[in-house]
């Protein structure tokens, strides 16, 4: 079966993630790539769940919870939207994916070790972009707090898990501090010099 490309684009509530993964779409249908947007939680019943539950119920649920919730979410978004895309041909770009469970949740105290086996099921995205921008500027976009994420404290220390994954080489990291047609000029870039050069690796678990 032919395969797409999956990339998924990770950051901060109010890092400029969603217009950027939009913008990314647009772009690449334009120069031609059949690109289609996806997001975490996704629009599913699991992710409509999450919306109400966890994320805009007035307090924070347990980690575990939140975890569990996201990795089954995950698999569904996986099973019923990435993989028939992929397997259609197109580049599925996400806005979210596990490292956001990695982020978020680790940052909550819960073992990378055991969320990433609550994730096995979880495809490996291709390509993974990290638009990093300082907690206390994110914190700032957001126009009204919209989910009990959102907080400083918090908000740091989900940033430090990412810049870890960074460190490690597994997100590819972008400077969000700039206009957002240069976050989105440079995340265009990186990723179609990616698609030119990639020997895209074959569907496996993460
Ligand atoms: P968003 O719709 O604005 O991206 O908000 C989703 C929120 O859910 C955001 O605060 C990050 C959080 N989240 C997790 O905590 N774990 C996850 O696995 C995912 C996908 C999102």
């Amino acid at each position: 079966m032919k395969k797409g490309c999956f990339i998924c684009l990770e950051g901060l509530d109010g890092c400029g993630k969603t217009t950027q993964t939009k913008l990314l779409v647009k772009k690449l249908k334009k120069l031609g790539y059949a690109a289609v947007y996806t997001a975490e939680p996704s629009s599913g019943k699991i992710g409509q769940l999450i919306r109400r539950y966890c994320l805009h119920g007035g307090k924070r649920v347990s980690a575990i919870v939140e975890a569990l919730l996201f990795a089954a979410d995950r698999f569904e978004h996986v099973k019923n939207e990435i993989i028939p895309a992929l397997n259609t041909g197109k580049i599925v770009v996400s806005d979210r994916y596990v490292y956001s469970s990695l982020a978020y949740q680790g940052a909550a105290g819960l073992d990378l070790k055991w969320i990433e086996a609550i994730n096995t099921h979880a495809l490996r995205p291709d390509l993974a972009i990290f638009i990093d921008v300082e907690p206390e500027i994110a914190i700032k976009r957001l126009k009204s707090k919209k989910s009990v994420m959102e907080n400083l404290g918090t908000q740091k220390k989900v940033r430090s898990v990412y810049l870890d994954f960074v460190k490690k080489g597994e997100l590819v990291m972008i400077d969000g501090n700039k206009s957002k047609a240069e976050v989105a000029e440079a995340i265009l870039n990186f990723v179609t010099n990616f698609l030119e050069k990639s020997n895209l690796r074959g569907l496996k678990g993460f």
